[in-house]
């Protein structure tokens, strides 16, 4: 495995590999990898020929009073799991490389950006879309593998290459869980264990929508209602969100008549967590 920490050599690697007929897939990280990051390499590797795996906690997608500082940095053991799946390549770019000296230029994120994490997370889709197009020109791949768990981030994605036109192929993965239902999150280490057992209301609430939806109920406020009570049941201190939305726009809902998605936030603590599901 090859790491680069300098994103010129990484870009010239990756031009000569695409010269010599290989197909590269692209996956960003903020690192402290979970089973959930490595099923997106695995994703990749299937799919293609050789892999690049980004490591780098973007400070432009965290707010003033967000987890930036204190977000998990666990590099050394980043590289050797990947180094056991086999990835090729990582790069680890350092913010002065990402965001030189005098740095001013931004993407304005589309319109799936404006609800939900865009209204809590005021700039964070700001900051996730200037550094996946900055990384995508850092290490020009074929396709870049995002995870389903951050839904609304997929869609920002997917909406920005499409707009502009980058040659680039998104492929989403399945959201990976722990064994109870819970979405695997470099989050979830804050969790005292009570704070653990809690965070299973957001499963719960998850499983709930789906049988609802699955015996035909169609009314969205009813069934906010109900995953509303039961992520507060023996669950979360409090909810962000917890809608029914178009999948494709992100609206809001009022009868399940379209593809739709189930979004979740919540807080246990000063943990936030974020989940959803497709219906
Ligand atoms: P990060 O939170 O490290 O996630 C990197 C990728 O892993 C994202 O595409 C995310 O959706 C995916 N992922 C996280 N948990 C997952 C799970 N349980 N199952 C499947 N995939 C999962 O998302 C970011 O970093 C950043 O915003 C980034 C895109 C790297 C830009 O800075």
């Amino acid at each position: 495995m090859e790491i680069f920490r300098d994103p010129e050599i990484a870009r010239r690697t990756l031009w000569e590999a695409k010269q010599s007929g290989r197909s590269i897939g692209l996956i960003p990280t903020m690192g402290a990898l979970h089973e959930g990051h490595l099923s997106l390499v695995l994703s990749a590797q299937k799919q293609g020929d050789s892999t690049l795996v980004t490591l780098f906690v973007n400070p432009s997608q965290f707010g003033p009073n967000e987890d930036f500082s204190k977000y998990p940095r666990t590099e050394e053991a980043d590289l050797q799991r990947l180094e056991s799946i086999g990835t090729d390549w990582v790069l680890i770019p350092t913010s002065q490389q990402v965001y030189p000296e005098g740095y001013s230029t931004w993407i304005e994120p589309p319109q799936v950006a404006t609800r939900w994490e865009g209204e809590i997370r005021p700039g964070h889709f700001r900051g996730v879309a200037t550094v996946v197009l900055k990384l995508f020109l850092m290490a020009p791949a074929d396709r870049a593998y995002f995870g389903q768990k951050d839904y609304q981030q997929v869609r920002v994605i997917e909406q920005m290459v499409r707009d502009l036109g980058y040659p680039i192929d998104v492929r989403v993965c399945d959201t990976i869980r722990e064994l109870d239902g819970l979405a695997m999150s470099s989050r979830n280490r804050y969790l005292d264990p009570d704070q653990r057992q809690r965070a299973l209301a957001i499963w719960r609430s998850i499983l709930l929508v789906r049988s609802l939806a699955s015996q035909g109920v169609i009314d969205t406020a009813v069934i906010q209602q109900q995953a509303r009570a039961s992520l507060l049941e023996n669950g979360l201190d409090s909810i962000d969100y917890a809608v029914l939305a178009d999948a494709v726009t992100l609206e809001p809902l009022r009868r399940i008549d379209r593809p739709a998605v189930y979004l979740v936030a919540g807080r246990l603590g000063n943990t936030r967590l974020i989940d959803n599901c497709l219906l």
